[in-house]
């Protein structure tokens, strides 16, 4: 194991009803004038925006709006977010939303404090020094955003999908009302699925060794999501697998997973320039990417791949043949992705096969390598893609 610094300040806050508590907790943080940052509308119909903002008033805390964040968040939006802040003198951003709000509030905290473009983070121009705080109430368990340090946003010249990362920007805290998620559309819910485990494989695949308590989280996660996602596509109202799905998505990508290990994310890399092109959702992205990079790699540690097949997807280990094991355990994986309702293929994410030399330059590999469990040159990327094109269960 390699050695860490692990720091989680969030507070979360969790169970039925808990966002009628917002300010209550805001008060706590000290936040007196908040900016609420939502969505295009499903925080407005399921009446959640109404009810943080009746606790805001009962605390007696100001508070302006700006919505509108739309998947896969845009610069516009942010610059927007910004001039806001320091036209009304908010000291304090509350996201109501997904992975993208929270990730548009978090662009805007670290931009408010910045003399310069806060895209500066993002093309890794410049390093957060200091942000806002933020603080969220979840409505869909996928990116984990609610916990993590990171931020996404794509930049609409050129269309660039890139993350910042900073301790700053890990929420204050994060309410997760489970009861919140009921609204999801079945795909969504299974996108937002899919995102949790792969956030678990970018840290379970690692050249690290003896990394047993990682190893067993990771698997606890992705056990616990083979069983509650097929709950709660079949029954959308079922609380019980909903909460365990809410808190995995938490789990997952705060990094308590992932510490003291090399890490991968290439498959992250690569789906973010398919949600960039094709504005798709990320865990659908995700669906037909990960499978194919597992493919690509898994003679890299074969028995690494086995471990997964035998402990996750339940495969007998062939002794004489542990590749047919790995490779079984990844088919195992798509088939359920599939089960779910996901896209496995280029085609059914309606992506197209002849834009893989752009994406491919979009993603910036030049002649060097990307770092990884397996590293990846641009011919690598290019055969990943292409596996992905035909992919098939
Ligand atoms: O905009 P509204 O109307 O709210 O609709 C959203 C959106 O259309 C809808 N939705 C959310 N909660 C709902 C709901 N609809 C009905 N009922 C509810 N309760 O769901 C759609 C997707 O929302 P979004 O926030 O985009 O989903 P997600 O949480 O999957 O976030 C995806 C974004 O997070 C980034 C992704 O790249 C993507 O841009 N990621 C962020 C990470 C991070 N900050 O740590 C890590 C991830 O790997 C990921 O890259
Ligand atoms: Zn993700």
């Amino acid at each position: 194991m390699n050695d860490f610094n692990f720091y989680s300040p969030t507070e979360f806050v969790f169970g039925r009803g808990r966002e009628n508590e917002a300010g209550f907790y805001v008060k706590k943080y000290s936040g007196s004038r908040m900016l609420i940052h939502y969505g295009e509308g499903s925080a407005v119909r399921s009446g959640v925006l109404d009810r943080v903002k009746k606790s805001l008033d009962e605390q007696g805390i100001y508070h302006c709006e700006l919505g509108g964040v739309a998947p896969n968040p845009r610069d516009t939006l942010v610059y927007k977010g910004i001039e806001l802040v320091k036209a009304e003198g908010l000291d304090f951003i509350l996201a109501i939303g997904g992975g993208s709000v929270i990730d548009s509030a978090k662009a805007i905290a670290m931009g408010a404090c910045y003399d310069g473009d806060f895209w500066d983070f993002y093309s890794k121009k410049a390093r957060c020094e200091g942000a806002l705080p933020v603080a969220t109430v979840l409505t869909i368990a996928a990116a984990g955003s609610e916990g993590s340090g990171d931020s996404v946003i794509t930049k609409e010249e050129g269309m660039l999908k890139r993350g910042a990362g900073s301790d700053y920007i890990r929420p204050r805290f994060s309410i997760l009302d489970p009861e919140l998620t009921q609204t999801l559309p079945p795909y969504q819910t299974a996108c937002g699925a899919t995102d949790i485990m792969a956030h678990v494989f970018e840290r379970y695949f690692t050249n690290t060794t003896e990394v047993e308590i990682t190893d067993r989280l990771c698997e606890a996660v992705l056990l616990t999501m083979l069983k509650e996602t097929p709950r709660v596509i079949a029954d959308p109202n079922n609380y019980d697998a909903r909460a365990n799905i809410m808190w995995a998505g938490m789990v997952a990508h705060n990094n308590i997973v992932g510490v003291g290990r090399q890490q991968d994310w290439n498959s992250h890399s690569l789906e973010h320039e398919l949600s960039a092109l094709y504005d798709v959702a990320h865990g659908a992205g995700l669906a037909v990417i990960m499978p194919a990079w597992m493919e690509y790699v898994h003679n890299h540690n074969v028995l690494r791949f086995c471990q997964m097949a035998t402990r996750v997807f339940g495969c007998q280990m062939d002794f004489e043949n542990p590749e047919a094991t790995a490779l079984e355990g990844i088919r195992r994986f798509r088939q359920f992705l599939k089960s779910i309702g996901m896209p496995i293929n280029f085609a059914e994410l309606g992506a197209k096969e002849e834009d893989i030399p752009l994406l491919v330059e979009k993603l910036g590999v030049g002649d060097g390598k990307r770092a990884g469990f397996m590293e990846l040159d641009r011919s690598d990327v290019t055969n990943i893609y292409k596996l992905a094109v035909k992919a098939a269960l």
